[in-house]
């Protein structure tokens, strides 16, 4: 009656045998579950960011239900892990702090228990980066279900886009061209349904790029967590994950450089997050490969914009859903994309392509008509960024893309907020806003602070957008002609530290360059501000000191040093 236990299977280390060890893991975990349960079934690991904290993925317990059916149904044992949530409008200082601290958990907590495989749910902003670091790590089977953005809101006929419109209607209150009492009576309108961010911010953009890096499975993302269908495709899922057990199929047999060659084309092409690129060159960086800023520039720089989406366009995820989805927009540019990378389910991502089609052109662009041209990311260098910074010019003003004019410094986001809007403030449309101690260890963690918002007297004037130099980030939903992730950072000794007031900085984004024009023995003679050095703050203890004390540079990934690379699945010794 009983099928006999199959050694290939991780969890049999656990649950195989007769004797007291094994006796013990299948006794406290039977409670209702028969003794086939444990005999040659795989134990299929959902791990699921749901948490009522992060709004977000609020819903992802009824996803995580229809991936234990799928489970259950192709024979394996679901088993629902909760495992570290963030949700990046609630956790203060910034969620990006504790990136790593999720990966890191929930890496460790998939090898010290007896799974087979894993689904990983995940939605907001960093889950579904911190679930691929950590599936990348352990390297055991996995796939990604992303929880999908909300559907659009309305407000006085107008859509809404999460976070690009609070964006810009805080600006028109500023501008004095909208109520203070019509922007609030915005708020409630602006998140009109389970779901993540219905914006090219950086959960979808995160969700497109998992996919197109083969970790979801194809024509997933981008379902609008409201949908059926995203129940119907985590069901699927769940049968899946039972099959890459089967297969043994782990992200180190199926993510190569290769699967982000495509994953760079996708951000490019769908106009995504600029934050995808921390968390690609991060993931990469867990499975040894050695993807740097250069590639993110190389192969993202000339790919057309195809995606109508806000913050770069006008549409919203669900417009996007219905116009064809990511499928439509890779088909484009198939003649872009590496015909060797594999997706999850085992077939090339470019045999997923066929059937796809653009249902609605205001959204999805043909190749040969797209809305921008040259949309990817750009990476610059020169002497204000040694070792990179990057600016997305989708979002940003294209009679900015060459800039020349005098910095106007702020040592922190307080000393910004403080002084922006001072009459006193010198500050005019030509003027490079430059604000620093915002890098992985000086802030600490990296903020989404670079879009600082413009003074009140250039509002009023008129004036949208100048140029802004920051070492933090900025939300995938912002815009705005911000150049990001400037490397080292000024805490680490960067010449961003070095800037005053009145330096000439110049931007050219076509060249790649961005530099500040102080002759080297002058800048050599100067010495950082205090301030600018990580002092704000500092911390002295717990996961913080961790963080400060092993977080790498932007142009790494800002993944931990010791969290580089994999250490695999194997636990050789018992617990009793
Ligand atoms: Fe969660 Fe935007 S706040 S995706």
């Amino acid at each position: 009656m009983d099928e006999p236990h199959r050694p290939a299977l991780r969890s049999a280390q656990w649950y195989g045998g007769e004797d007291r060890n094994a006796y013990i893991h299948r006794a406290w975990m039977r409670r209702g579950l028969p003794d086939s349960a444990f005999r040659g079934r795989p134990q299929i690991a959902i791990a699921n960011t749901a948490s009522a904290l992060t709004p977000c993925n609020a819903h992802l317990g009824e996803v995580a239900q229809s991936v234990s059916n799928g489970v259950y149904e192709a024979g394996g044992i679901p088993l629902e892990l909760p495992v570290v949530s963030l949700g990046e409008t609630q956790v203060r200082p910034t969620a990006m702090l504790w990136r790593n601290m999720a990966a890191m958990a929930t890496e460790e907590m998939l090898r010290a228990n007896p799974v087979d495989g894993v689904v990983l749910l995940g939605g907001c902003d960093k889950t579904i980066p911190a679930l691929l670091m950590a599936a990348a790590s352990v390297d055991l089977p996995a796939l990604v279900v992303p929880g999908g953005p909300m559907l659009t809101g309305h407000f006085r006929n107008e859509a809404l886009g999460c976070g690009t419109d609070v964006w810009r209607l805080s600006e028109e209150v500023r501008a004095g061209t909208l109520s203070q009492e019509m922007f609030l009576r915005s708020e409630s309108a602006m998140v009109r349904s389970k779901g993540h961010c219905n914006t090219m911010g950086t959960a979808s953009t995160m969700a497109l790029v998992a996919e197109a890096l083969g970790t979801v499975p194809p024509g997933l993302a981008g379902t609008p967590a409201p949908d059926a269908r995203l129940l119907e495709g985590a069901h699927d899922a769940g049968r899946l994950a039972v099959e890459l057990v089967a297969s043994d199929r782990r992200p180190s047999t199926f993510l190569t450089r290769a699967s982000f060659h495509n994953a760079i084309v996708a951000l490019a092409a769908i106009g995504g997050s600029t934050n995808a690129v921390v968390h690609l060159l991060a993931i990469a960086g867990r499975l040894g490969i050695d993807l740097t800023l250069d590639d993110v520039d190389r192969i993202g720089a000339d790919i057309p914009l195809l995606v109508n989406l806000q913050p770069a366009g006008r549409f919203l995820m669900d417009d996007l859903f219905r116009a064809g989805g990511l499928l439509a927009v890779l088909r484009e540019v198939r003649d872009l994309l590496d015909p060797t990378a594999l997706t999850v389910d085992g077939k090339p991502l470019v045999d997923h392509l066929d059937d796809a089609r653009i249902w609605d052109a205001e959204v999805i662009a043909a190749r040969d008509a797209p809305f921008g041209e040259r949309a990817g990311i750009r990476v610059l260098r020169g002497s204000l960024a040694p070792d990179g910074a990057i600016i997305k010019p989708a979002a940003a003003s294209p009679h900015l893309l060459r800039h020349r004019g005098p910095a106007v410094v702020f040592d922190s986001i307080e000393d910004f907020r403080a002084r922006i809007d001072d009459p006193a403030l010198e500050i005019d449309e030509d003027s490079v806003m430059v604000l620093r101690g915002c890098g992985p260890r000086g802030y600490p963690g990296m903020p989404e602070v670079a879009n600082m918002p413009l003074p009140r007297r250039l509002l009023e004037r008129g004036v949208r957008d100048i140029v802004r130099v920051c070492d933090g980030r900025m939300s995938g939903t912002a815009y705005g002609t911000v150049v990001l992730h400037v490397a080292p950072e000024s805490a680490a000794g960067g010449p961003l530290g070095l800037v005053r007031t009145g330096d000439m900085i110049s931007l050219d984004v076509e060249a790649g360059i961005l530099d500040l024009e102080v002759p080297a023995d002058e800048l050599a003679a100067r010495e950082p501000d205090p301030r600018t050095v990580g002092a704000y703050a500092a911390p002295v203890r717990g996961w913080a000191r961790l963080y400060v004390d092993h977080v790498q540079q932007a142009d790494r990934g800002a993944d931990l040093d010791v969290l580089v690379g994999g250490s695999g699945s194997d636990v050789t010794r018992e617990s009793h």
